[in-house]
């Protein structure tokens, strides 16, 4: 994306030069020109030019056009991750990113990569807003308390990049900065399974999930065969219908919304008897729940 990104900055960066320098230019020659020769000198009269009119309302207007579809197609590209990305999961809290790789790998301030494989980060916050900033990738993306914001990219060369915050975010906002390490394929691998200096190896996301639903015996209402509250098996990515009568589909900002603020959208035929857990659950928690909520089926696979 980087030099597509590129490629429209310094178009427009030429644009606007060639116009500043054309009527800077005219100005002068202008003033020259057109400059009074003698004290009772009185200028003509001017009527309009329609060539000269419509040049410049439909120049300038074709030239906007094609600044802004090329700009709509990058940003639909960098909106839209490819559907095989690798997925990270990604929460900034004041001072530092927690990053956590599928397999339950953790890293602080630090992303390893793939080269040449998309990957899909999921953002979150503990507290204020972030911004994940990865300069030489042309990409940025606020981390919101509150929802999941993502971004992506598809690394094209090994090496160290840098990592900024990129949204003040109080005192040490400037200390919060880290680096994306991008290597080979089978380097990563290696990384991903060797031992994990300084950051934690956990279980991975799902299980930990499973472990989080456990422990906060979420399984004794969301059973099978309980009738007092949903069944999950089949949920992510199907529509669900609601007390009120509308619907929504079952994706990961309505799954975190049930969790901690379960009265907002009561699935239709359910008491609202739901506590919330708020507070309880860490983001890091609540999205490790979600990749759980994932393994347990969804629609196409044939579940119920
Ligand atoms: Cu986090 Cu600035």
């Amino acid at each position: 994306m980087a030099s597509r990104v590129d490629t429209h900055f310094w178009f427009l960066l030429g644009v606007a030069a060639f116009f500043t320098t054309l009527i800077a230019g005219l100005i002068v020659y202008f003033m020259v020109k057109y400059r009074r020769r003698s004290d009772d000198e009185v200028p003509g009269i001017v009527h309009g030019s329609l060539a000269l009119e419509a040049g410049w309302s439909i120049i300038p207007f074709l030239i906007t056009l094609v600044v802004f579809f090329w700009g709509a197609s990058i940003y639909v590209t960098l909106a839209r991750p490819p559907d095989d990305a690798t997925q990270v999961n990604v929460v900034g809290r004041q001072w530092m990113w927690k990053v956590q790789h599928m397999d339950g790998r953790r890293e602080i301030n630090e992303l390893h990569v793939a080269v040449g494989r998309p990957v899909r980060l999921v953002l979150t916050s503990e507290d204020v807003i972030h911004s994940f900033f990865i300069p030489a990738f042309r990409v940025k993306m606020d981390a919101v308390p509150g929802i999941y914001t993502q971004l992506w990219f598809e690394p094209t060369k090994v090496g160290t990049y840098h990592l900024f915050c990129a949204e003040y975010c109080g005192t040490l906002h400037a200390g919060m900065i880290g680096r994306i390490v991008v290597m080979e394929p089978d380097e990563f691998q290696r990384w991903l399974s060797g031992p994990a200096p300084g950051a934690a190896a956990g279980l991975p996301v799902a299980l930990a999930g499973e472990q989080v639903f456990q422990e906060q015996g979420c399984g004794s209402c969301h059973r099978a065969d309980a009738a007092r509250a949903p069944n999950l098996a089949g949920l992510f990515g199907s529509t669900v219908r609601l007390a009120d009568g509308s619907t929504v589909t079952a994706d990961a900002a309505y799954v975190r919304e049930s969790i901690l603020r379960p009265a907002a959208k009561v699935v239709a035929n359910y008491e609202p008897i739901m506590p919330t857990y708020q507070g309880i659950l860490s983001e890091e928690s609540v999205m490790q729940l979600i990749e759980y909520v994932k393994t347990l089926g969804a629609p196409a696979g044939g579940q119920p």
